[in-house]
């Protein structure tokens, strides 16, 4: 039923949701001598190489349907996983956010409610009221940032449907250890489902990060969420894929949408798939420079939160917005943590060593200002 004075058609739930704002977009790069984009999370390496070539090859085919490209990718990631997952248990899909829009479509009923923590990825909010469901955000607890699992637990009701775990989370980088996580999915009733994402488990180098995989293989109802849009550098590309338990797999991939995948994403990720000397390369830059990063914040006295992802959060010691603007205009761009609910902070993606050498001469010259 949609407000008395809007078009009788209009679902009321998708008039009272909030649109996700859309950004500015990325500016002229050709106007600075060096431009670079720290503020998404890409991989400043750029694309796997042997996905790069596989896209040249795909191309000439653009013309023709993939008759089998959800069962093809879904096929492919079982023996990507070795058959410890498989097939039916995939949700392959144009995107990571296309895999959450399918998992809120078909979980998230009107009145249902998602417990999320924020500050988190931001888009979970939209897609759960686009389907009429409720957000109850149970906030990380501060100053670590960590997920509050004693009151997760107490906001679970009837109605709840969803549990959203980001792991490594965005936008703080921190990590939830494996324990807290076992507790967590013991305790919470077999009827809630807890959407894992760990678009960003590739940059992990901790001892006891609780992967998704583990779940999934011993048949808890959880949906992990990977991604080739960061370490693989595809996020142009726009492809990514869920993995659950054959029952919520089987399910879930009812939400069918004939020839959902493009061909040329789906060659690409293929092949970035076995490229594993550009995932190595692309650790070693992130691990290499988020010592380097930690020490010079360290030498500044510049308070951040340790992270397991590709990217920091610190603290600004000048107003965050002020920051990123005169930055901006240096050529280096940085999302201020305002968006994601983390006001006064700002996200950092950790780059090449030109890159964050760069960031740090400009920050720094607005520090002593
Ligand atoms: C936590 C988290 N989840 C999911 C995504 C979605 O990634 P994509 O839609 O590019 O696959 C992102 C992207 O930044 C993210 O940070």
């Amino acid at each position: 039923m949609s407000n008395s004075n809007s078009h009788p058609l209009f679902k009321s739930h998708i008039e009272k949701a909030t649109r996700f704002q859309l950004r500015k977009p990325t500016p002229n790069k050709t106007n600075w001598d060096t431009f670079y984009k720290l503020s998404s999370n890409e991989n400043l390496m750029g694309a796997s190489p042997k996905a790069l070539a596989a896209v040249k090859q795909a191309i000439d085919g653009v013309y023709e349907y993939d008759h089998y490209d959800d069962f093809q990718f879904q096929d492919k990631l079982a023996d990507y996983y070795k058959q410890e997952i498989k097939s039916g248990q995939f949700i392959t899909a144009n995107s990571g956010v296309e895999v959450l829009e399918i998992i809120c479509r078909g979980l998230v009923s009107v009145g249902a409610e998602c417990i999320v923590s924020s500050p988190t990825f931001s888009p979970y909010k939209n897609m759960i009221e686009l389907e009429g469901g409720v957000v109850v955000d149970i906030p990380l607890s501060t100053p670590d940032y960590q997920l509050d699992i004693d009151e997760i637990l107490n906001a679970v009701t009837e109605k709840t449907a969803l549990v959203f775990i980001t792991n490594p989370n965005n936008p703080t980088g921190t990590y939830i250890e494996k324990e807290k996580i076992d507790h967590l999915i013991e305790q919470l009733p077999d009827d809630v489902i807890v959407v894992y994402d760990e678009v960003y488990y590739h940059f992990v180098d901790a001892d006891d990060f609780p992967y998704a995989i583990d779940y999934v293989k011993a048949g808890k109802p959880v949906i992990g969420l990977h991604t080739f849009s960061k370490i693989y550098g595809l996020a142009g590309l726009r492809i990514g894929y869920g993995f659950t338990t054959p029952e919520i797999g089987e399910y879930l991939n009812k939400i069918f949408r004939p020839f959902r995948i493009d061909t040329v994403s789906m060659a690409a990720a293929f092949a970035a798939l076995e490229d594993e000397e550009h995932v190595n390369r692309s650790q070693k830059m992130v691990w290499e420079g988020k010592k380097w990063l930690y020490e010079k914040f360290e030498e500044l006295g510049v308070e951040y939160l340790k992270s397991q992802g590709n990217f920091i959060m610190f603290k600004s010691p000048i107003p965050s917005l002020e920051l990123t603007s005169n930055m901006l205009d240096e050529g280096v761009m940085i999302r201020p943590g305002d968006n994601f609910g983390a006001p006064g902070y700002i996200r950092l993606t950790i780059g090449t060593e030109a890159a964050n050498k760069r960031f740090m001469d400009v920050f720094k010259h607005f520090l002593e200002k």
